[in-house]
């Protein structure tokens, strides 16, 4: 079997914490039990472009289960847990490219290594998978029955080849059913990012004024745990119902130029480039802390920091102090993705139900392999309230149930006044 990970004597490790992740993810497990006896991925070939993390693991394994064969690499070269990556190669027998802290010529060969397996279905965390099958492999596109995406960057950039007419295959935006991000977005974003930064840190929130760049779903999931600890919780926005939201919701709102010069913490978390640039690293206070929760590494201009500062040195890992002029500020994770980079990214509970969609959305391609259209497709309405749904069983909640006579209100327009 081929791979390439950092060391296969880690894997004993990794195996545990696959199994404490697995026993968080009820709904997943489901579809692994369903998945073992109906073997609907039976000789379809998968290729992952994923965070290699437990969470990971326990979806690969239930693809395996389904009867798929897999290649897996990593979906940011930070993010992957190498203990994770050595049991799913020893224990799991799941080609696994991925090293924590590769650079970016390896990232590109693991992609291309899972490439070399012809996947039929591919899965992607940011699209960088599907954006190397439309240009550097582009012989392999007819090879693919659709590929799912996990993320809201990833599903931008889709949309975006879509507009332009690049996309060439059928793709599936997990992250688009609700059970995806009306919980890992908000929630898992809004612990994770937390525990990443207090890891690099080791500081206290309270009291902090707490700058969010960002009322999405991952904005909003931060800056509800950020007030939650006692931060002053500022946020900044580009999009006027989502700033008023945020107003609403009791945040102080202001522009990025405002926010730079009193925060003592900025934490991006909008999917675009440029939000924190050279002109407002000049503003921030000595001290501030910067660092991004976004999928890429552009929401902060890292470089252009680096190429600025007068001096810098690692004071803890994932803890830079840059001296700018006569200023320190401190970066995090080099502007990466800081729950990954710092902390395990989402919790299992919250990946539970992100991955069920992907199981279920790789399960869509393989039984609809005829008449998929070159679009952008969503996991069917019911199947995202099925995953719901079976997350409340697992967590021991009932619900009520609409009476025939209220369906029948519902449906009809004759009953008003
Ligand atoms: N994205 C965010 N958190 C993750 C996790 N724990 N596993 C895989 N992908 C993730």
């Amino acid at each position: 079997m081929k791979y390439d990970i950092k060391d296969i004597k880690l894997a004993p490790a990794g195996k545990k914490r696959i199994e404490w992740a697995g026993a968080q993810m009820p709904v997943l497990e489901l579809i692994k039990a369903r998945f073992k006896k109906e073997k609907p991925l039976k000789g379809v070939t998968l290729g992952a472009c994923l965070h290699v993390t437990a969470e990971t693991a326990n979806l690969m394994i239930a693809l395996k289960e389904g009867g798929a064969n897999l290649a897996l690499c990593a979906s940011n070269p930070l993010s992957t847990q190498d203990d994770v990556a050595a049991s799913l190669v020893k224990d799991y027998g799941i080609p696994t490219f991925a090293i924590r802290g590769e650079d970016k010529k390896s990232y590109y060969k693991h992609l291309n290594d899972v490439l070399d397996f012809h996947p039929q279905i591919t899965t992607d965390d940011g699209a960088d998978l599907v954006t190397l099958l439309h240009t550097e492999r582009k012989s392999q596109l007819k090879e693919v029955i659709g590929s799912a995406e996990e993320t809201t960057t990833g599903v931008i950039r889709l949309k975006a080849m879509l507009k332009d007419g690049a996309l060439k295959i059928p793709v599936m935006a997990v992250n688009d059913s609700d059970t995806k991000h009306m919980f890992d977005n908000r929630y898992g974003t809004g612990q994770s990012t937390i525990d990443g930064i207090i890891r690099a840190t080791n500081i206290l929130l309270a009291g902090k004024k707490f700058v969010v760049a960002g009322f999405g779903w991952c904005g909003r999931g931060l800056a509800a745990r950020a007030r939650g600890l006692g931060a002053q919780v500022i946020v900044t926005e580009v999009n006027p119902v989502k700033a008023l939201e945020a107003v609403m919701e009791g945040f102080e709102v202001m522009p990025m130029d405002t926010a730079a010069k009193i925060a003592d913490i900025i934490c991006t978390a909008t999917g675009d480039k440029d939000v924190l640039t050279m002109k407002h690293f000049k503003l921030l206070k000595e001290g501030a802390i910067i660092s991004n929760t976004g999928h890429f590494n552009v929401e902060l201009d890292y470089d252009g920091l680096i190429k600025a500062a007068k001096s810098r040195r690692v004071l803890r890992n994932n803890l830079e102090e840059v001296v700018l002029g006569t200023k320190k500020i401190f970066v995090l994770g080099e502007g990466r993705l800081i729950n990954l980079a710092a902390a395990e990214g989402h919790p299992p509970d919250v990946m539970d139900m992100s991955f069920a969609n992907q199981a279920l959305g790789a399960e869509f391609f393989a039984q609809n392999q005829e008449g998929l259209e070159v679009k952008i497709y969503t996991i069917p309405e019911e199947m995202d309230q099925n995953i719901a749904l079976l997350k409340l069983n697992a967590i021991g909640v009932k619900i009520d149930v609409l009476t025939p006579a209220q369906k029948k209100y519902l449906e009809s327009w004759h009953e008003g006044t």
